[in-house]
């Protein structure tokens, strides 16, 4: 597996690998790989000749009082465990590639960002649709692959890749949890024995919602508040938001049905993580059991 820090070299090799008729693949990363990334790593493998892994800490992305110094960062690592998941490149530009001197572009996906994540972390995804737009036009991938654990971000750069024709096919691989539940995340490392135990209730919240559409209810707000009782009976967990959501558009839905995403936010200690589930279409049978619309 090769190791690329040069954006000219990794643009160079990108082409040899069009020219050599290879479907290429980018799953764009800020290192700290764990098996939610490699899980996108092996999907890449199964969708393109060629896998590219970028780890690039994007500081544009992380707000002024957040954890951008002390995000973990082990390239060596990152390289070995990216090539055991069949990765061919690791792609590792330094930021002064990434933002040379004079850079002052941004791209702004405007709707889809404003609430959510968005309303909590300004400017974040500014900073994302902005480096996924260069990781995607020095690699010039066929297709990219994104975690639906971020359903948020993989809305917003599937906006963004249509809007302005990037001609890439934006896929989302599912999430990968703990066996306990909790969602992988770079940031569980941050929780504490007694924050990790609090933080299922994340989990626990989706999975309380999806029984409850499975047998058969159809009102959102009636879920999400179950949701957020929930959550507010754990001590440590402080709501950012809990929504409902069309995973597509991030409109809001009053109604739930296949498609719908439930997604929070919620601050464990001083961790913030995110999670969501999207709803499948209800089994026959499943609705038995009773929604509150039949009482
Ligand atoms: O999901 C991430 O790890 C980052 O937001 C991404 C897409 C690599 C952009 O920096």
């Amino acid at each position: 597996m090769e190791i690329i820090r040069s954006v000219d070299q990794m643009r160079r090799r990108s082409a040899e690998f069009r020219d050599a008729g290879s479907v290429v693949a980018l799953v764009p990363t800020m290192g700290a790989l764990h098996e939610g990334h490699l899980s996108l790593v092996r999907l890449a493998g199964e969708l393109a000749d060629v896998v590219v892994v970028s780890v690039f800490v994007n500081p544009t992305q992380f707000g002024p009082s957040e954890d951008f110094e002390r995000y973990p960062r082990d390239l060596d690592e990152d390289a070995r465990l990216a090539a055991d998941a069949g990765a061919d490149v690791v792609f590792a530009p330094e930021a002064r590639e990434v933002y040379p001197a004079g850079f002052e572009t941004v791209v702004h996906v405007q709707k889809l960002t404003r609430k959510m994540c968005g309303a909590f972390r300004p400017g974040h995804f500014e900073g994302v649709t902005t480096v996924v737009a260069k990781l995607l036009n020095v690699v010039r991938p066929n297709v990219a692959v994104f975690g639906q654990k971020d359903g948020q971000q993989a809305a917003v750069i599937e906006r963004m890749a249509a809007d302005l024709d990037m001609g890439v096919e934006i896929v989302r691989g599912p999430t990968v949890r703990e066996p306990d539940g909790l969602a992988m995340s770079s940031r569980n490392a941050y929780l504490s024995p007694e924050e990790r135990k609090d933080a299922l209730v994340l989990h626990e919240a989706l999975e309380y919602a999806e029984q409850l559409y499975r047998c058969g209810e159809s009102d959102a707000a009636l879920l999400l508040d179950g949701m957020r009782t929930l959550i507010g009976s754990v001590k440590g967990a402080e709501i950012q938001y809990v929504a409902a959501v069309d995973a597509k558009t991030l409109e809001d839905v009053p109604e739930l049905g296949p498609g719908v995403m439930f997604a929070l936010a919620v601050v464990i200690g001083k961790t913030r993580l995110i999670d969501n589930v999207v709803l499948g279409e209800r089994k026959r049978g499943e609705e038995a059991g009773g929604s509150h619309d039949d009482g």
